[in-house]
């Protein structure tokens, strides 16, 4: 054959393949366990890796292709190749890694060739052979004993060879071709590292000649769940006779049936859910083969714009998962998968989106098997056509979904998915793919599987890109979907009687970096509409590759640009709830509580009674809830106690009456922990933490320290006023507005001046608001004092200053009355009046930074604790006393920005464990403590690169701003900006 570049031809996709069907891995009939028909050819290959598709042929003919192992390396499979040190890494989010030009792709294509032996006997040949890979990126050529098998594409697909006529007894030999770009990279623009090579598992299946070749298992219901009826919808290769039996989910047989439609009646069947699993064992008999496959039985269903499983309206506390690990890349293991799983489960996760294709086959058998709702996404993504005139044109964002010369590679992707994933239970819904716009094929692929899998819904967010004219039809559509929707959005959603769809959001609160600030305002709108399915957070892990470590044994992590790629996103691809290294970011702790199973209210403080609601869908709080309760009284506890027996149905409310009194003064506090109440073998362990609530009865009414007269003296000069105490010497500057020394019993309390703090290290959700911030100056402020008085009255020092903040070249965007009073204990007592230009855009934060001396690492404050907490983003946090160093308040984002800001404190001490600065405010304060500066963690790209500050950082604000999830979500909301005109600012600051 001359070499004919299948690769730049959509029209030819897989060539030697096998029909797409379900995934199944038969066994021998004695088989016990793992099945002997399974040859795997994982392990070392030979590898040679070209940096161009023209020198793998260098006469243009496939006869060239060097088929022996001199001179190649070896590689792992499966593996990415880019992992094991070959070409480099890539991460781009939608512009293509190639020219836009479809379907040609470069020739400078780097390629790897793949080379092993494995061995057949006598008997192996008396089966038919097929070749099995489940994962490779982008496309390949097969070879068997050096003559050309086939082609195949679809990276994140099954391509199945039968191989059998090229088979010979001893000896053989398959070859690989792997291309790092076809016509289906046009379709696989995924946001995501860019990686290539054979990456899931490759194996050989010996079959007899008679199999089964494909089934489909349908599950029907009556209308009160009382009987099911499983049917076996058998594709057969020969003649096999079939015979079947299903075995309950505890083991006992249901019945036996035979023929090419098994069929079977159950009685008060154990129906499949999330949070109780249960499946079928399905065992499909040939004289020669065994099949066994796990069968869920649920109903899911729309009615009036509501989603109903299995009679019940569930929600959907969703993540977006990809393959992606930092060592492994899209190779994931079983176990690297259950760790996922395990910790979606710890963190009360219901449901996944597969974004944005297939995983692998078997990730789908996990999800059944734990119990997750599942978003099945077909392999489809063209994202990259939308940048082509440096906009999001509507027309041309759908330029591939549009091109006829796709229809039949967009329909290939959308069945293969369908297919091969359509037996597992927790396929809620099938997705089309993700942002590729919309056209003809869609409608077309979307028809399809709404015909041949009537069972579950169908799902696709783009459908809404109504382009160069075409009016689409997005009726095999059975919910709208949206990402990052806005809550105004979503609310007009509900208001409109014309949507009649439920409503899903299967992107939303973008967790990228410090973040998300916003899922608690979403909760509040899932919760409150039934329509509104419930969303999916964008996403679950960061991606990076991992770097190994610094000297000082730090680890690098490393993003786009860290390869000198073109083009390249940067730091887009670090947006997950955990670190690469699994660690859960702080954004996941936020999202466990919001999606808690159980919330409170209190009822009486009196009769300390509370409703409980139960959210869980199918689960009495019988079942799993343990509720431990404390009062507290100004962080102390002061009564406590165990409930071990709420009895509350699912989605209904309950009260229960705590055992103890709610004093009536001071900060009040009701916490309830709620933990697991029985061991769950595998997710984890009874008393395992679901999440908590604390009630908060009252705050303390706040009464100010009186001032202590005494003895004190004020001499200005011309740059400053220095205050003198019986044992202290503070020096207030003239031109800052505020102190610059500050000494105490011959010590220094601050090492470098104080300064007015409006800046944060931008975190990545300030990235948009970040420009205007910095247009404003807020980054570079300089002070301006207007006027600037000392004196003594009734034996306290008072200092006046009124003084503007603007940055060179603008005018002032802050004005500040201030009035501090010092006393004869050194304590300071201020009150600023500010008053903000209202052109500007809203303030990062408002407060003061002091430097401390390096011992002065520790804080101790009354306030949201443990986690970083901000006005948006506490839900994981609650109010109490806590002391916690600044290493451990230091959130260690891969990305450096601000982190670890407390939020409603009324109280701070820093402390080195003898003298102590602490800040009080008749309001909450927010402060952090850090060994870094602002100006360090907006400076530097890395956490590696991090430099500690000589000193201890303590900035301590009237008000931080909220969190938000702008990286790609809606702006901050309104009420979480520091926004007002004018507010004053009123704190005492106290040195021990
Ligand atoms: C969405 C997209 C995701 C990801 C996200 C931003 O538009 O579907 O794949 O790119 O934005 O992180
Ligand atoms: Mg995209």
């Amino acid at each position: 054959m001359e070499f004919a570049k299948m690769h730049e031809n959509p029209d030819v996709l897989h060539v030697g393949t096998c029909p797409t069907r379900s995934y199944y891995l038969p066994k021998a009939p004695a088989d016990e366990g793992e099945s002997s028909r399974i040859c795997s050819l994982n392990g070392t290959w030979s590898f040679r890796y070209f940096d161009s598709f023209l020198d793998v042929f260098p006469d243009g003919s496939e006869g060239d292709i060097c088929f022996d192992e001199e001179d190649m390396d070896e590689i792992e499979v499966p593996s990415c190749w880019q992992n094991a040190g070959y070409d480099r890494h890539m991460y781009t989010n939608v512009r293509y890694p190639i020219p836009f030009d479809p379907p040609y792709v470069p020739d400078e294509n780097p390629c790897g060739l793949y080379l092993r032996r494995f061995y057949m006997n006598e008997d192996d040949l008396k089966f038919k052979t097929y070749l099995n890979f489940e994962g490779v990126d982008s496309c390949f050529y097969l070879w068997i004993n050096e003559q050309f098998a086939g082609y195949s594409q679809v990276s994140h697909s099954t391509s199945e060879f039968d191989i059998s006529d090229l088979l010979v007894e001893g000896e053989n030999s398959v070859a690989v071709l792997v291309l790092k770009w076809c016509d289906g990279t046009y379709l696989e623009d995924q946001d995501k590292l860019r990686m290539s090579g054979i990456f899931r598992d490759v194996y050989l299946i010996s079959r007899p000649e008679n199999h089964i070749r494909d089934y489909f298992v349908k599950t029907a219901l009556n209308a009160d769940f009382t009987k099911a009826t499983v049917t076996v919808e058998t594709e057969l290769c020969g003649a096999p006779e079939i015979t079947a039996e299903l075995y309950a989910p505890h083991g006992e047989l249901v019945g036996s049936a035979s023929g090419a439609k098994p069929v079977f009646e159950i009685e008060n069947p154990l129906l499949w859910n999330a949070e109780d699993p249960y499946q079928y064992k399905l065992v499909l008999r040939t004289p020669e083969e065994t099949i066994e496959q796990m069968v869920g039985v649920s109903k899911i269903e729309i009615r009036a714009g509501v989603l109903y499983f299995n009679g019940v309206k569930i929600k959907l506390r969703g993540v977006n998962r990809h393959d992606s690990d930092p060592v492994t890349g899209y190779t994931i293991s079983r176990e690297q998968a259950k760790r996922d799983l395990f910790l979606m489960k710890q963190h009360n996760v219901n449901a996944i989106r597969t974004s944005h294709y297939p995983n692998a086959p078997w990730f789908l058998q996990l999800c059944s098997e734990y119990g997750f709702y599942v978003i099945a996404e077909a392999d489809m993504e063209s994202h990259g056509a939308a940048t082509q005139t440096g906009g999001y044109g509507m027309d041309e964002y759908a330029d591939v979904a549009l091109n006829p010369i796709f229809d039949k590679a967009i329909l290939d992707r959308i069945q293969r998915s369908v297919i091969r994933d359509k037996n597992n239970a927790c396929v809620l819904m099938w997705s089309y793919g993700n942002e590729s716009g919309w056209g003809p094929s869609f409608e077309k692929a979307g028809a399809w599987v709404r015909a041949y899998d009537p069972s579950r819904l169908t799902h696709y967010e783009n459908s809404y890109y109504n382009a160069r004219g075409h009016q689409n039809d997005i009726s095999s559509l059975s919910v709208c979907s949206r990402m990052y929707a806005a809550p105004e959005w979503i609310d007009e959603y509900f208001a409109d009687p014309k949507n009649t769809l439920p409503f899903v959001q299967c992107e939303y609160i973008h967790a990228m970096g410090n973040g998300p600030g916003d899922a608690e305002q979403y909760q509040q709108q899932i919760m409150k509409y039934d329509g509104f399915m419930g969303g999916f957070v964008w996403e679950w892990c960061d991606h990076a590759v991992y770097g190994g470590t610094t000297p000082d044994n730090r680890d690098i992590f490393r993003y786009g640009g860290d390869f000198g790629e073109f083009p390249h996103d940067g730091n887009f691809c670090m947006d997950g709830l955990v670190y690469p290294d699994r660690t859960p970011h702080t954004g996941l702790l936020e999202y466990k509580n919001v999606i808690r199973p159980v919330r409170a209210e209190l009822l009486d403080a009196k009769t300390a009674q509370i409703r409980l609601t139960n959210y869980r869908d199918f689960t009495n709080t019988d079942d799993f809830l343990m509720i431990s309760w404390e009062i507290q009284q100004d962080g102390d506890t002061m009564a406590c106690g165990v409930i071990e027996d709420v009895a509350i149905a699912p989605h209904e409310s309950g009260v229960i009456t705590l055992n103890g009194e709610i004093p009536t003064q001071g900060d009040v506090t009701i916490l309830l922990n709620y933990s697991a109440k029985k061991d769950d073998s595998v997710f984890f362990p009874k008393g395992h933490a679901l999440g908590f609530d604390q009630l908060i009865v009252s705050r303390a009414a706040r009464a100010e320290e009186p001032l202590t007269p005494g003895a004190l003296t004020v001499m200005p000069d011309s740059r400053t006023i220095a205050v003198c105490g019986p044992d202290f010497r503070y020096v207030f500057s003239k031109t800052e507005g505020v102190f610059q020394s500050m000494v105490k019993r011959n010590e220094a309390v601050i090492t470098r001046p104080m300064t007015w703090n409006v800046w944060r290290a931008p975190t990545d959700n300030d990235q948009f608001i970040r420009e205007k911030w910095e247009q404003a100056g807020y980054n570079t402020p300089m002070t301006k004092v207007y006027a600037c008085d000392g004196y003594v009255e009734n034996g306290v020092a008072v200092i006046t200053c009124r003084l503007s903040l603007a940055a060179v070249y603008r005018r002032p965007f802050l004005t500040l009355d201030c009035r501090f009073e010092i006393d004869a204990a050194g304590r300071i007592r201020a009150k600023v009046d500010a008053k903000r230009d209202m052109e500007r855009p809203f303030l990062p934060r408002f407060g003061l930074r002091m430097f401390l001396p390096k011992a002065f690492d520790t804080a101790e404050y009354f306030g949201y604790g443990p986690y970083e907490a901000y006005c948006d983003k506490h839900q994981a946090s609650y109010l109490g006393h806590f002391a916690q160093t600044a290493d451990d308040l230091f959130e260690d984002y891969v990305k450096p920005q601000e982190n670890g800001s407390h939020f409603g404190c009324a109280s701070v001490t820093v402390t080195d464990g003898a003298g102590a600065v602490t800040v009080t405010s008749p309001e909450d304060v927010s402060f952090n403590l850090s060994h870094y500066t602002q100006e360090e963690l907006t400076a530097k790209k890395h956490n590696y690169e991090l430099t500690e500050s000589p000193d201890v950082v303590f900035c301590f604000d009237y008000k931080m701003s909220g969190i938000g999830s702008n990286s790609c979500g809606p702006e901050l909301a309104k009420p979480m900006q520091l926004n007002a005109e004018t507010f004053t600012f009123r704190f005492d600051l106290a040195v021990e």
